[in-house]
């Protein structure tokens, strides 16, 4: 939710931010701006609404200056403008500031500083920064951040320059991410590391409560008391190709096709054939402490929970342990009850989701244990959580969140099956799950083999106005994905419902121009569902079934069919989420879509 990059070094720092912004955009898209610290010692800001792509048309080819900071916007506070737009200044434009997160008692500050004749030009909670800096400025700018930051409420990833003194930049964090890159004689700082990697492989993540003050020659961080923060630098396992479109069109398509891989890479060496378990060294979690587990909650948003939901069938099913998924904004705000023996899991792909990192804490502070699942290594969820579970599913661009979706059932999975195998599951029952899941890679390939069919349908359906995805038992949570997934991209309204339930309401939707996609997998649910496609198509819906390799009656009864070949019966959300990622995609593609990124949304929110 919003992405922030600073540059201080020897080189013209302008393009390094833009380029830094280019990767940080599917933070926040709808306006961008950078404030770079000339040679004259003046700072020349410029600020557009738009794509970076408007901001780096809006760059004179000639602005010299080594330091600079640069945002791109997803706004909370302020309609979407270049007045907006960040970086903000004060009338002398002596401080320039770029802020992620929610000043909360802006308005107050604002006042007390409209008061002293500070004048705001914008509508941002963020600009308040800026004359709070500047009225506080007392020649030392790390020193007059830490007296505004004491004032602010609110989450924020800062950054500020002053014209008194330049090379420098200061960053603060309380709530939203920021992180060091240390350089060769030159250092940057960002919202996240795909920001960094193409320059430096070395980080140093800054914590909430934290100061930094870098120069081109290195950093210095401190809390708000002046104590020095000595933390060892980390090192970006991500390589600059993962983070490219490597030949494909969108990041999305690349993401799906990714999926063989990335689940493989999830599952690989967590499994143990000798005892037919799974091996997770990060839970952080005795063999006695796992044996005590009474309750398996999982806390989320978005697609992760949907991920979170398919996981709590597979473990309820299998571990016969209580289990279930929740949205993290929810469970929050209800004063969750805590017991000794649950366990919850915070799944989230960016690590730094607000509702989920905020519910974790909430959860913590009860006392309850809480593992991560995450795929970014080193942001905040894994770094606060007592243990958990990195899904290697490599960086994820687009905003629809794919391949994410696929290795964090992987890590559930594993879980499942070693908690299964410590309670019910035999070892032969464990040998055959656990061979199951090492042919799923496999098996997603052979789906996407089968593309082309995704794509005609794609066409065929793409102008439709509204669309219905249903499904029952484990595969109930992929209609949700599946519906999810197609709102997103394509901004067609659809509705992901279990397939029992459309009688109870969503049926009165039906007509010639609405159509239902169904996923119908040869499991004991089958013929129910296929009681449901049939009340549907008397009543003039159009109807498609996602079935499985072999149930020819299918094509008999609905207007058209894609197949998954078979699997086991808990692992069909992998096979079945497949060609509804696909039908998004194509579907948004027919549309002249945005794919990657979406109107409105941003894939890593940061506020609440
Ligand atoms: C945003 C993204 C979604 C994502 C959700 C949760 O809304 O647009 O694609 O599923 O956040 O993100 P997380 O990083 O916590 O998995």
């Amino acid at each position: 939710m919003c992405g922030i990059i600073g540059y201080c070094g020897p080189k013209v720092a302008a393009p390094i931010l833009i380029e830094g912004l280019k990767r940080l955009e599917y933070r926040g898209y709808d306006s961008a701006g950078i404030s770079v610290l000339g040679p004259d010692g003046r700072h020349r800001i410029v600020k557009k609404k738009g794509k970076i792509l408007d901001l780096r048309k809006a760059v004179p080819a000639e602005l010299p200056g080594g330091t600079g900071i640069g945002h791109t916007r997803w706004a909370t506070h302020g309609e979407v403008s270049d007045r907006n737009a960040h970086p903000h200044t004060d009338a002398a434009a002596s401080v320039s500031i770029v802020h992620n997160g929610i000043i909360e008692n802006y308005s107050a500050l604002k006042q007390r500083l409209q008061g002293k004749g500070y004048i705001f030009v914008s509508e941002t909670d963020s600009e308040v920064i800026a004359h709070l800096l500047s009225d506080l400025y007392d020649g030392d700018l790390e020193r007059s951040v830490k007296h505004a930051v004491s004032l602010l409420k609110g989450t924020y990833g800062m950054l500020a320059m002053h014209v008194n003194e330049p090379g420098v930049i200061v960053g603060a964090r309380n709530g939203s991410p920021l992180v060091v890159g240390v350089g060769d004689g030159e250092m940057l700082i960002a919202s996240d590391v795909t920001a960094l990697v193409e320059h430096t492989k070395q980080v140093l993540y800054i914590e909430d409560g934290e100061v930094v003050r870098m120069t081109a020659d290195g950093h210095r961080t401190t809390d708000l008391r002046d104590k020095p923060i000595d933390r060892e630098l980390q090192v970006i396992g991500w390589q600059i190709e993962e983070i490219e479109k490597n030949g494909y069109d969108h990041y999305m398509q690349k993401e799906i096709f990714e999926q063989p891989e990335s689940i493989l890479r999830a599952i690989q060496g967590r499994l143990e054939p000798e005892n037919a378990t799974a091996h997770l060294g990060g839970l952080n979690m005795t063999s006695r402490e796992l044996l005590d587990i009474e309750r398996v909650k999982i806390i989320a948003a978005g697609t992760s929970y949907h991920a979170g939901l398919v996981a709590a069938y597979a473990l309820e099913s299998l571990a016969r342990v209580p289990a279930g998924s929740e949205l993290a904004s929810e469970l929050r705000y209800r004063n969750p009850i805590v017991e000794r023996n649950n366990v919850y899991f915070a799944v989230s792909q960016s690590g730094e989701t607000a509702d989920t990192l905020y519910a974790m804490r909430e959860l913590q502070r009860k006392g309850a244990r809480v593992l991560g699942i995450c795929n970014v290594v080193g942001s905040t969820i894994p770094r606060e959580s007592d243990g958990g579970v990195y899904i290697h599913s490599g960086p994820e661009i687009a905003v629809a969140s794919t391949k994410a979706f696929t290795s964090q059932l992987s890590a559930l999975y594993l879980f499942t099956l070693l908690l299964a195998r410590m309670r019910h599951m035999s070892y032969e029952a464990g040998l055959r799950f656990m061979h199951d899941l090492e042919r799923i890679p496999d098996l997603v390939q052979e789906v996407l083999t089968r593309t082309e069919h995704v794509q005609e349908l794609a066409k065929k359906y793409a102008q439709a106005k509204n669309f219905l995805f249903l499904g029952r038992g484990i595969n109930y949570p992929v209609a949700l994905e599946g519906a999810l997934k197609l709102k997103e991209i394509s901004y067609i309204h659809a509705e992901g419902y279990s397939a029992a339930e459309i009688k109870h309401g969503p049926i009165a939707l039906i007509n010639e121009e609405t159509p239902s996609l169904f996923i119908v997998p040869n499991d004991g649910l089958r013929d129910k569902v296929i009681s449901n496609m049939k009340e549907v198509k008397a009543r003039n819906g159009k109807v498609i079934a996602l079935g499985v390799d072999g149930d020819n009656e299918l094509a008999d009864i609905v207007d058209d069919v894609m197949f998954v070949p078979k699997t086991h019966e808990l692992l069909y959300p992998y096979l079945t989420v497949v060609p509804l990622q696909l039908f998004a995609y194509y579907t948004a593609l027919e549309l002249g879509r945005d794919v990657d990124q979406p109107r409105n949304l941003a894939k890593s929110v940061t506020v609440e």
